[in-house]
């Protein structure tokens, strides 16, 4: 039966109870249609089903299942079909667990390295974020299971998540935060979309009628459900008619019972609820008529996949002297914890209970040429710190090479929970400083979900980049410290030298209420180029056992309107002794920089893979989007007109290729000139000045005579400051200073001005 028909049947109280769900994970069962419960559950790298006790921030035991990287190691692959393939699995997964929506991906802007989920969130640059996040909700649902891409909108911090005020200007929303899901929507069509606890400039998202209805829904044609994050809903009514369908969890009797009384006093049309209830039922049918009953799953196979995900993961931050890759006749000392016990992922409602977690060492203990020490320890209550210290500078001695695991310990990185520095324990630090005096060939492994700051970068030869790299992770260490696997991880986000420098401090999380994006659209990479500051590692940064040269960076046109589509391609060679995989990074300079504008911006990207000595030619296509920018004004995009830079980049900091193109806008802008435009504005264009100057030249003139003669200390105001002046002054102030002038001929005027220019 369709949902329709179901609806025609259900009683308004049946329709309202059906938009909380059941329980903590379940969506309201319909028994007289047989329609069982089904279940919805955490996301995003693997799936926390939880049978015996419910919570929301991963503290009940939930069913094993595979421990997948987490976003802030997937994202480093650059490979939106490596995301796909780790969705398919989740997606499998929850099929044979019956589960019917996967509550990931996890896809907020990292705004701050601070923030407390960056672990589970990919990018600081909304297009990275949007093609991984694309690939993911394709794979999951690719098996006819739903995904959640959440957190739906500008949650960008752990501080006061449920409560906090967003306040973010409308071009930083449309260009960094909305953008980071509007592809995202587009291309891979989610079932549902979960939105975030926070406010955004005064209105709860889940009351938010401009992002959930006006923006997701007409603008990018998303058509599935939108549920709340657990426990963000106010006012029931009021977030039903701005467009949320689903309360969770359940069951909320309070919830239903307002929305039945609003619908019989008529506050709401009941025609809002039957739409919200049949876009769960909807959603609700489609899993239930495709589910796999009694499919299994190869839990060795779906290990197997993350220990390949990781391995076209990880980021290889520095390798001097070719340290890297070990050779099985090195004789090597292992230091560390992580080395048997790792650090795999973060705490909180993304919490796996992984189905086997394989260390490093569960790999290579056994071989030849290997030894392992503590080093440090995590708990700070244990008293044998000092020995494990002095016996792995003692013991590195010896080794021909030392390689350190170190990292994040779990509970510095979890949700609910912001970081208050970049740095890690200074045990670890201590460990490594001390070590690398003695043994250069000193190589770092790191686990941890956001950058850290590397006090001892200068003293080690070697630091492979992890992050929190799932239960298979060990594997993956073994594969590309031995050169089994070629590194080719691209940082995702920046590593800044030092947590002062980054761009939101020193206000993020301090701020409870209104949360200010005073940085605006100067996040990460946008923010250090923009503003010249050195960083430890830029975005888009990593090395690989090979080298790539670049060359041949061809535009098909020199000149182009807003309307064409810019053709590039780029060879791009491998020039080392080893198969390796290249990511091509495009960006786009910006013609205008002006103070806020980012100088550049990650437009394309695609990873390629060659044998060595191999040529490939990576081509590229560039439509209006990648030139332009938000117009609060008309509310539209918008290509600023003048010279762009078309760069190819080893990341965000090194540009190795450029070539220049002229963009230019097919239809003007539409004129909205009125008497409160700036006079230099209507001067500025040929038609305006004209018109402007032929009825207005008098008055003009004299106000520039009166603003000159006016002083009473002669130099004060100069002819270039009476024109300053005048150039920003609106219209209307002419009445002020020419008596002759009426508001009726001024409105009369720009009526012509803007009536002349759409005539041309
Ligand atoms: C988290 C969500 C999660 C939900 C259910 C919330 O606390 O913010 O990401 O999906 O709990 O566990």
């Amino acid at each position: 039966m369709q949902a329709r028909e179901i609806i025609k049947k259900m009683t308004l109280e049946e329709k309202a109870a059906f938009c909380s769900g059941q329980d903590f994970w379940n969506i309201r069962g319909i028994q007289e249609f047989q329609i069982p419960p089904t279940m919805v559950t955490d996301g995003p790298h693997g799936l926390r089903k939880q049978v015996n006790g419910a919570d929301h921030l991963g503290l009940y035991e939930s069913v094993k299942a595979i421990c997948f990287p987490a976003g802030c190691a997937l994202a480093c692959s650059f490979d939106p079909q490596l995301s796909q393939a780790m969705g398919e699995e989740l997606g499998k997964l929850a099929q044979a667990e019956e589960v019917s929506v996967v509550l990931g991906p996890a896809m907020n802007i990292k705004r701050s390295p601070l923030c407390g989920r960056n672990f589970e969130y990919y990018s600081e640059d909304p297009l990275l974020s949007s093609r991984m996040a694309a690939g993911t909700v394709r794979g999951i649902q690719s098996r006819n299971v739903g995904s959640s891409p959440k957190h739906f909108l500008a949650n960008n911090q752990e501080y006061y998540r449920m409560s906090s005020n967003s306040v973010v200007d409308e071009q930083t929303l449309r260009e960094i935060y909305l953008a980071s899901f509007e592809g995202m929507v587009k291309e891979a069509k989610p079932w549902t979309v979960m939105c975030s606890y926070n406010r955004i400039n005064g209105t709860y998202a889940c009351e938010n009628q401009k992002f959930l209805t006006d923006i997701l829904r007409k603008e990018w044609g998303f058509d599935g459900y939108v549920m709340t994050d657990w426990g963000a809903l106010d006012d029931p009514v009021e977030s039903m008619e701005a467009g949320l369908d689903l309360g969770m969890p359940g069951p909320a009797p309070e919830n239903a019972a307002r929305i039945v009384e609003a619908v019989r006093d008529g506050r709401l049309a009941e025609t809002v609820l039957d739409r919200a209830v049949e876009r769960i039922l909807g959603t609700v049918l489609r899993y239930l008529e495709n589910r796999e009953a009694g499919a299994g799953y190869d839990y060795m196979a779906g290990h197997e996949a993350a220990r390949r995900i990781e391995t076209e993961s990880a980021v290889l931050l520095k390798n001097e002297d070719a340290v890297l890759p070990l050779r099985k006749e090195d004789r090597v000392l292992f230091i560390g914890e992580y080395v048997k016990r790792p650090r795999y992922q973060g705490g909180g409602s993304s919490h796996i209970n992984p189905w086997k977690i394989s260390s490093f060492w569960d790999e290579a203990g056994s071989w030849e040429n290997v030894s392992w020490c503590q080093g440090y320890t995590d708990d700070p209550a244990d008293e044998k710190a000092e020995r494990y210290l002095t016996e792995a500078v003692e013991l590195a001695k010896r080794a021909d090479k030392v390689v350190i695991f170190a990292g994040l310990p779990e509970v510095w990185e979890t949700e609910g929970v912001d970081r208050r520095k970049l740095d890690m324990p200074e045990n670890q630090n201590a460990l490594i400083a001390a070590v690398a005096a003695v043994k250069p060939d000193t190589v770092v492994v790191l686990h941890n979900g956001s950058a850290v700051a590397m006090p001892w970068i200068d003293s080690v030869k070697a630091v492979l980049e992890l992050y929190l790299a799932g239960e298979a992770g060990g594997l993956a260490a073994a594969d590309l410290l031995y050169g089994r696997a070629n590194p080719s991880g691209r940082l995702a986000e920046t590593f800044p030298l030092r947590l002062e420098d980054t761009p939101t401090y020193p206000y993020y999380g301090v701020e409870k209420e209104d949360v200010l994006y005073r940085e605006g659209r100067l996040v990460g990479y946008r923010y250090y180029n923009t503003k010249k500051k050195d960083v430890l590692f830029p975005f888009g940064y990593g090395l690989s056992y090979t080298t790539f040269a670049y060359g041949h960076l061809k535009l098909d046109r020199a000149e182009m309107t807003d309307a064409d589509t810019l053709t590039v391609t780029v060879d791009v060679t491998n020039t080392g002794a080893v198969e390796g995989k290249e990511v091509v990074q495009l960006y786009v300079e910006n013609a205008s920089c002006h103070e806020v504008r980012p100088l550049r911006e990650l437009r394309e990207f695609d990873k390629v893979c060659l044998k060595p000595g191999e040529t490939k030619t990576v081509r590229f296509e560039l439509g209006k989007r990648a030139f332009a920018e938000w117009n609060p004004r008309t509310q539209d995009w918008y290509v600023p007109e003048g010279v762009y830079k078309i760069q190819i980049g080893a990341n965000a900091a090194e540009i190795l290729l450029e070539q220049p193109v002229g963009v230019r806008n097919a239809v003007p802008p539409r004129p909205d000139f009125t008497v409160n435009t700036p006079i230099g504005e209507i001067l500025a264009h040929p038609v305006g000045k004209a018109v402007l100057e032929q009825a207005m030249g008098e008055a003009m003139r004299m106000f520039a005579g009166v603003a000159s003669s006016n002083q009473e200390e002669p130099g004060i105001m100069s002819d270039a400051m009476a024109t300053a002046t005048m150039t920003s002054m609106p219209l209307r102030a002419l009445l002020s200073f020419s008596p002759e002038v009426k508001l009726s001929q001024l409105e009369q005027l720009v009526g012509a001005v803007n009536q002349a220019i759409m005539g041309n």
